[in-house]
This record gives C-alpha cells, sequence and structure tokens, in this order.
C-alpha cells in the first residue's frame, strides 16, 4: 500500500509527529511550505487571522501527487480553531486527488474536532481515522500508544 504524510507545522510539533508516521510507515513525506511568512510575532497574529478566514494561500511547489498514493495522513496544527490555513490550502490545491484519508491534529488544547470538520469538508470525504494530540503530549513524547491505534 502506497502512503503519503503531507503536513503543514510551524513550530515542528505536527512535524514530529508527521515524521514519526513517515518512519513507522516508511512512507513519503510532503512537508508543506507557505510563501506567506507565519513565523515570529507579526507572523503569530497573521496566522491566525488567515487561519480563522480560511484563507487560501500559496504553497512552495509540491513533491508528490496524492492521486498516486492509496491513503494520505494529512497533519494540520488549530489555528484559532480550526484546521491551519496552509493545510486547507494543500487539500484546495489538490481538489479531487484523495482516494483515502486519515487526519492528525495538533493543538495546545481545543480545536481538534472542528479543524477535522473542515478538512472533511475540504477533502469531500471522511477520514478513515483521526487523532488528536496536544502540544505537550507531543513533546513529552507520550503519544506512541495512541499513534499505534491510528496507524491501524
Ligand atoms: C496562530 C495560532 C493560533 C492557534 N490557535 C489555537 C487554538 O485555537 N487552540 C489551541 O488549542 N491551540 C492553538 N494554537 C496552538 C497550536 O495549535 C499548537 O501549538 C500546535 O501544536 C502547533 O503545531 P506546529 O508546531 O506543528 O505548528 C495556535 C497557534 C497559532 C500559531
Amino acid at each position: 500500500m502506497s502512503i503519503l504524510i503531507a503536513y503543514y507545522s510551524r513550530t515542528n510539533v505536527t512535524k514530529t509527529v508527521g515524521d514519526e508516521i513517515a518512519k513507522s510507515l516508511n512512507a513519503d513525506v510532503e512537508e508543506i511550505i507557505s510563501t506567506v511568512k507565519y513565523d515570529g510575532k507579526i507572523g503569530y497574529a497573521r496566522a491566525g487571522k488567515d487561519g480563522m478566514r480560511e484563507k487560501i494561500i500559496e504553497l512552495k511547489d509540491l513533491t508528490f501527487d496524492p492521486s498516486n498514493y492509496d491513503v494520505v495522513y494529512l497533519g494540520a496544527p488549530v489555528w484559532a480553531g480550526k484546521a491551519a490555513n496552509p493545510v486547507i490550502s494543500y487539500i484546495k490545491q489538490n481538489e479531487g486527488k484523495f482516494k483515502n484519508v486519515k487526519f492528525f491534529v495538533t493543538a495546545a488544547k481545543n480545536g481538534f474536532e472542528k479543524a477535522f470538520e473542515e478538512m472533511e469538508k475540504y477533502v469531500g470525504k471522511a477520514p478513515q481515522k483521526t487523532i488528536a494530540l496536544t502540544t505537550k503530549e507531543v513533546k513529552k513524547g507520550e503519544y506512541k500508544e495512541k499513534l499505534i491505534s491510528f496507524l491501524e
């Protein structure tokens, strides 16, 4: 089975999970890179605003075509109660190309369900599985057991 892991990560939390999944499944990895700057203090404010508005932005060139994969794992941090808009932009850019999806979302504490709903809306199909992980869980490495059932 061919598997692609595609995620956006501003501060490496979602990336940690995505890279772990990729290692476990021997999957290809697409790190989604925004052309809009979301780093630093000003970037944080912009991220909140753009996340809330589900703003579609331009992404750096992608390496992999999701239509070549049986399952695509989509990873997003929560921004302002929603899935970070670079991930939404990625889904939109690849409309109709996802056969099966699974979602992994990280957040400080809330917004997981809204993020899943939004991702499902843009993909146009329900995920096979989802996993919600707090920033703390990821940073402390306390998510490995949860991850096992997500990967099955
Ligand atoms: C602009 C912005 C808005 C955020 N909004 C939320 C939020 O609504 N709820 C929450 O629990 N965490 C929120 N967070 C925290 C991130 O979702 C969390 O730290 C996440 O694990 C970061 O993942 P990353 O390092 O992959 O970017 C927000 C972070 C940013 C930058």
